[in-house]
């Protein structure tokens, strides 16, 4: 992930099939290349090991699934659009984006309210307001806890958190003004 995010490896990514061929570039391309390769047979050993999990005799097929490829493996015995290279991409994208990401606004998060106490107790105080102390904190919630979207989105932003986005591209020519 974080080779992903140096400007470098973006370049060598964006540019894949001229900068492969340059010095410099072509390491970096590597090294995102070989974390790819580290993290997909990861996935894969993964993938073998419930797959054998789920012939044993002692596999309850009525139980609910125990995680996400085990749920996945039983739907493709059922269709053959579940096939396992989508799993296997599914799995890298959630491994991918979700971690440091994640990882990160929390970690600063802790460390900010660590250095602005006063801040935290405004934390507190909007989510005792909002929430209480009697249940769990759930999505509908978001648009009521003005402050603490305020707070998350000021972390993001001054640890500068995802500085690239995803390369995009369209599948054909748009005009902008008077460019294609
Ligand atoms: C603080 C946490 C997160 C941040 C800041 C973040 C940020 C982003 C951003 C900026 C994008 C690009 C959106 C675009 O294409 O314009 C993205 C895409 C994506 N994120 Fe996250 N993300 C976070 C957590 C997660 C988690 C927890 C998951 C999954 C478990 C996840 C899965 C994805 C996936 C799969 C995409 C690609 C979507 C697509 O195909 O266009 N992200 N994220």
């Amino acid at each position: 992930m974080q080779m992903g995010t140096q400007p470098s490896s973006l370049i060598g990514l964006l540019f894949f099939k001229t900068v492969r061929y340059l010095p410099y570039f072509n390491k970096k391309i590597d090294m995102v290349l070989n974390d790819y390769k580290f993290l997909t047979d990861y996935c894969k050993e993964q993938i073998v090991k419930h797959r054998n999990e789920m012939k044993g005799s002692d596999y309850d097929k009525e139980s609910p699934p125990k995680d996400y490829v085990e749920a996945y493996l039983r739907e493709s015995e059922k269709s053959p659009s579940f096939t396992d290279i989508q799993l296997i991409n599914s799995l890298f994208d959630l491994w991918i984006a979700g971690q440091e990401t994640t990882a990160n606004t929390l970690i600063f998060s802790v460390l900010y309210l660590l250095h602005n106490p006063e801040i935290q107790n405004k934390l507190h105080k909007e989510l005792d307001v909002i929430i209480g102390s009697d249940r769990r904190i759930n999505l509908s919630d978001k648009n009521s806890l003005i402050y603490v979207n305020a707070f998350i989105n000021e972390v993001q932003r001054s640890v500068n958190l995802l500085p690239q986005n995803l390369l995009h591209k369209t599948l054909k020519d748009v005009k902008v003004g008077k460019y294609i």
